[in-house]
């Protein structure tokens, strides 16, 4: 098995790092893009030209004609939602259905998940006082109810379920009527907005809804082991997507303010069944501050002016829901920390330009813990205990003049240059990228 061949790119903090992009920028040296982890959760955004597309279940390969894209079995799709984005990008002359593969093993996000996953956190943020409330800010697609199905196993729907119409009824039949108990007993009498509770649980119209899905999607929908295997076989090379980011990993990240899957490189194996063996390189996306969506610890968080500042010049809203970003310093004991668990061989650092408009620019370093006053250089991934720590911060200069109209790395100015060299030398794994605006050109190879 040829490693080197392979590539996998993923975001060493909570997501939005601008994986999109250079998934897309990547693509060109590679066969197939494979998304192994997650759901309609992520939203990648990939810009080329005047032309914007964001992708959400779909490997940010489909933009790249010949390219086969697979979305393996670690992945929670809602079938809706891709054909959805199918048909968005056939509207841009984009025709993702003849390249697409979907593992028969990958999990189906039902219509009964996504008022579940509103119920949990609607019913999670109204108990108990302040201090105790544990909502999690999700993005409301589904996806941790999606996951503990799979765990459960006999509450769970497959893709290949969804080729056979008289098998999705009769596991519907059975299924549907114990979400809706669950569904009740969690709202207990109250109504939840934007919920159509009726369709989320009605036999028949899901059935004939998704058998639909599982008929326009019969072509793509196959056994993707098999396939990724006789893709290796023939030395083809593979572009590995991550989706959300390593502090979201569900073992490794802030728990529980996290997703349900394997988001780091350890979550490509079981996401796709090919050997360890098979992940050459990995690129992990490093933005040049940090965003966070949804509730949970952020040691460097802004809230005030700076944070500000970040969010507007870096149209810091969410690809999937909206929402504004938090925003704040770069946190360099977590990207460490990040690019440790997944075994980064290379960083990409992406939004550099967001930062050319400020005088000084810190970086955090280290970790003050509160209660003993202790400093550490360590990441702490565990919601509570991050909660209480206080970042210590290294202050660099500006980069003093502008970042976003350079095309190599040399025509860098030398603030940007050292802020670079700085991240590299903490993290201890080389830059191969530089990102300096949303485009396809704004970007450096170091
Ligand atoms: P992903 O989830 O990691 O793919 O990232 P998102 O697409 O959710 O968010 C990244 C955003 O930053 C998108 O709107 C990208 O178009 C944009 N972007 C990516 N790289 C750069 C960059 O270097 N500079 C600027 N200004 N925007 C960028
Ligand atoms: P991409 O791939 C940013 C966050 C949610 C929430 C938590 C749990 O675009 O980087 P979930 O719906 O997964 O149960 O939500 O995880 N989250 C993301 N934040 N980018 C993402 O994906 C995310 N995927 C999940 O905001 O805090
Ligand atoms: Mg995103």
């Amino acid at each position: 098995m040829k490693q080197d061949r392979s590539t996998a790119v993923i975001g060493l903090h909570w997501g939005d790092e601008g994986k999109g992009k250079i998934v897309d920028l990547l693509t060109a040296d590679h066969d197939l893009v494979v998304r192994y982890n997650g759901g309609a959760n992520a939203g990648h955004t990939v810009k080329i030209g005047t032309d914007r597309y964001a992708l959400h279940l779909l490997p940010s390969g489909v933009l790249s004609p010949g390219t086969l894209s697979v979305i393996g079995n670690g992945v929670v799709v809602d079938p809706e939602q891709v054909l959805a984005e199918i048909d968005t990008l056939a509207t841009q002359g984009v025709n993702a259905l003849e390249q697409l593969r979907i593992s028969d093993r990958a999990h189906v996000v039902m219509p009964w998940h996504q008022p579940l996953d509103a119920a949990y956190e609607w019913a999670l943020s109204h108990a108990g006082d302040q201090a105790t409330q544990q909502a999690l800010g999700t993005t409301g697609r589904g996806i941790g109810p999606a996951y503990a199905d799979r765990a459960t196993r006999s509450t769970a729907v497959r893709m290949g379920d969804l080729l056979d119409p008289d098998h999705l009824q009769a596991l519907v039949s059975r299924i549907a009527p114990l979400k809706k108990r669950v569904f009740e007993s969690i709202c207990n009498g109250h109504t939840l907005d934007r919920i159509d509770v009726k369709s989320a649980f009605d036999v028949d119209r899901i059935v004939t809804r998704y058998a639909a899905c599982g008929q326009r999607l019969t072509s793509c929908i196959t056994d993707t082991t098999y396939l990724l295997h006789d893709q290796v076989a023939a030395d083809r090379r593979i572009l590995f997507e991550g989706a959300n980011a390593c502090l979201l990993d569900v073992d490794h990240g802030t728990f529980p303010y996290v997703t349900s899957s394997n988001c780091s490189a350890l979550g490509i194996t079981a996401g796709t069944g090919l050997p360890a063996a098979a992940i050459g390189n990995v690129i992990g996306v490093v933005k040049a501050y940090c965003t966070r969506v949804g509730s949970g610890p952020f040691p460097t968080e802004e809230t005030g002016a700076v944070g500000n500042t970040i969010r507007e010049r870096g149209h810091e809203y969410g690809t999937t829901t909206g929402r504004p970003r938090r925003c704040g310093w770069l946190d360099l004991v977590a990207t460490r920390y990040a690019a440790m668990l997944t075994g980064a061989t290379g960083l990409a650092i992406t939004l550099l330009d967001v930062l050319e408009a400020l005088d000084e620019i810190n970086v955090c370093v280290g970790y003050r813990l509160d209660d003993r006053g202790d400093l550490t250089d360590r990441f702490i991934p565990d919601a509570h205990r991050l909660a209480r720590i206080q970042p210590v911060y290294e202050t660099l200069p500006g980069f003093g003049g502008p970042v976003s109209t350079a095309r190599s790395a040399d025509s860098l100015p030398q603030g940007a240059r050292d802020y670079l060299d700085f991240i590299e030398q903490f993290v201890g794994v080389p830059i191969r990228i530089v990102s300096v605006g949303p485009e396809r050109t704004e970007t450096l190879r170091v």
